[in-house]
Parts: C-alpha cells; structure tokens; sequence
C-alpha cells in the first residue's frame, strides 16, 4: 500500500518521526510540508500521515495552511503525528476539525514524546534523559505502524483531555496569532560570522541577509531552526535565550532542514 507521510520540522524530531515511521511501513515516501504548500500533493497514496510539532498545545500554522488545502483519494486512511516535549493539547483534534470540512476523516492521531525545543523557555534537557526519549520514540514507531498498517481507527492521543483542552483554549487561541510578527523579537550578536546558514535553513524563507547578517520578516513559524542551528550561537530571541544549551536531533543534518524547501 502507497503510504506519503508529510512533515513540518525545525529541529528533526518530526523529521525523524516521519523518516522512521516511513521505513517501517514500506514502500513510504516523506515530503516535506514546506514545499509541498508550492509544488503540490501526492494524491495516489492510501495512506496518508502528517508529522508536526506541537505549537502553543496547537497546531504550528503552516500545517494547518496545509491541512486547508490537502488533497487525497478517495478512501485513503489519514492520521496525525504530533512530536512534543510535554503536553499535546488539542492538536490532532484541531487537525481532525480542519479536514472534517474538507470532506476528509481523521483515523488516528499519535502522540509521541520528544525533547522540548523552545528555548525561549527552557535549554535542551540533558543528555541521558534526551536518549531516553529517543528510545521511547523507536518503540513507539513500531506500534504506531502496526496500527496504520492495519488501517485501524485509533483515538486522538489528548489525555488528559481537561488538562489539555483548557491549555489549547488558554494559549494557542490567543498566542498562536502572535506568531508570524514573532520575527521581529529575534536578534543576531557580534558572535555571527555571516556564514548564511541562517538563511537557508528557515523552512518558510523568512530570513534575509543583509551585509551578511540576518534580518527577520513577518512570516515567522517559530520553528526555533535559525536560532537552533546556528554555528556560532549568534542568534537569540529576545532576553532569554543567551548562554541556554541548544537542541538539536542528533540523527538530523542541518542539510536535511535546509531540504524542507
Ligand atoms: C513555538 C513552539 C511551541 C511549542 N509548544 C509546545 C506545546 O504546546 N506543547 C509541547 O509539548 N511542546 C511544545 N513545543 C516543543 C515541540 O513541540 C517539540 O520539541 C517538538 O518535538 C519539536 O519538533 P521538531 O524538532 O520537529 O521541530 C513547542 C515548540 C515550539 C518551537
Ligand atoms: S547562522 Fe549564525 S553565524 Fe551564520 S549568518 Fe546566521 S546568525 Fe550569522
Ligand atoms: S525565522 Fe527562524 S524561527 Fe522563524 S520560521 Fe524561520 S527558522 Fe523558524
């Protein structure tokens, strides 16, 4: 069975997610969400999965761009990947709302967890817990195949629900709006090189070099992959984020970020 799992991903989390959850279902192919939104959909696919992080316990915008727009065959069975640090708020949910409109059922939405990437509030978790993590993911991948595979409907991984849904209705309402404009909050220190990679890894082009240095636009996604990959930690969003540990998959490239677009 023809299986496309999409991916949005700013760190690798989501990237591995999809990479993996693609090789143990066979005859899978990942496609980045980014470039999708321009060139089109893979609409021969049985199975269709859409990996993502969770955002402000929502959905990060451009997957909900996309799920407004995705296109599938008839009968194909959808599902939700959400990668997270802590909790998943009403994500799969909000996604299975958005596709209901479009005539498109949501069979399951997985929630799997992974370290936490917003630095603005907190440093990468240390090493050791990071593994465990890891480990956690590869064990979970291979249930979650077991599922799609037999097209199973699975409930949305949202527990607990109050927790979860009163977060959803506390912050990603209000805050997720705030998120585009959130470009004008980064900052680049006299530590940048002008080596560019800034530029070219920002999965939606919301970066621009200007004598070398990033200036950031309006369309921001907050992926954190600028200010996560960064060589010389030269980049940093407003006050909080100086001298906290970066994160980064380490099975992930900042060349495999860069080919989101
Ligand atoms: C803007 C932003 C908001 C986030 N909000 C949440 C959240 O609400 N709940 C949560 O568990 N993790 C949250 N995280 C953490 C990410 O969901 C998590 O680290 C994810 O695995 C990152 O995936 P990626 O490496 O594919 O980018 C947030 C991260 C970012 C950058
Ligand atoms: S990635 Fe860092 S060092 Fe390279 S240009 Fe961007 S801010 Fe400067
Ligand atoms: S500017 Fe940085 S945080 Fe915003 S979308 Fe681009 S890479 Fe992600």
């Amino acid at each position: 069975m023809k299986t496309a799992i999409y991916y949005f991903s700013g760190t690798g989390n989501s990237l591995v997610l999809a990479r993996d959850l693609a090789a143990q279902l066979g005859d899978a192919r990942i496609i980045p969400i980014a470039r999708t939104l321009i060139s089109g959909w893979d609409e021969q696919a049985d199975i269709v999965g859409i990996v993502f992080p969770v955002y402000m316990f929502g959905l990060p915008l451009i997957v909900a761009d996309f799920l407004k727009a995705l296109k599938v065959k008839p009968g194909a069975y959808v599902f939700t990947g959400a990668t997270l640090g802590g909790l998943p708020g009403r994500a799969h949910t909000l996604a299975r709302q958005i596709l209901k409109r479009r005539g498109i059922t949501l069979a399951a939405g997985f929630s799997v967890r992974m370290p936490g990437n917003y630095t603005p509030l907190y440093e990468a978790i240390p090493q050791d817990q990071q593994e465990k993590l890891f480990r956690g993911q590869k064990e979970r991948v291979k249930e979650i195949a077991r599922i799609v595979e037999q097209r199973k409907g699975a409930c949305r991984e949202e527990k607990p629900l109050w927790i979860n849904s009163l977060l959803y209705a506390l912050v990603y309402k209000i805050g997720i709006a705030q998120i585009p404009p959130a470009g004008k909050d980064f900052r680049v220190t006299a530590a940048c090189n002008k080596c560019g990679l800034c530029e070219k890894i920002c999965p939606v082009a919301n970066i621009h070099l200007r004598d070398g240095k990033p200036v950031w636009l309006r369309h921001c996604q907050q992926c954190m992959a600028c200010l996560q990959w960064c060589p010389q930690e030269a980049i940093q969003y407003k006050q909080s984020t100086q001298g906290r540990k970066r994160y980064r998959h380490p099975e992930v490239t900042a060349q495999m970020i860069m080919e989101q677009r």
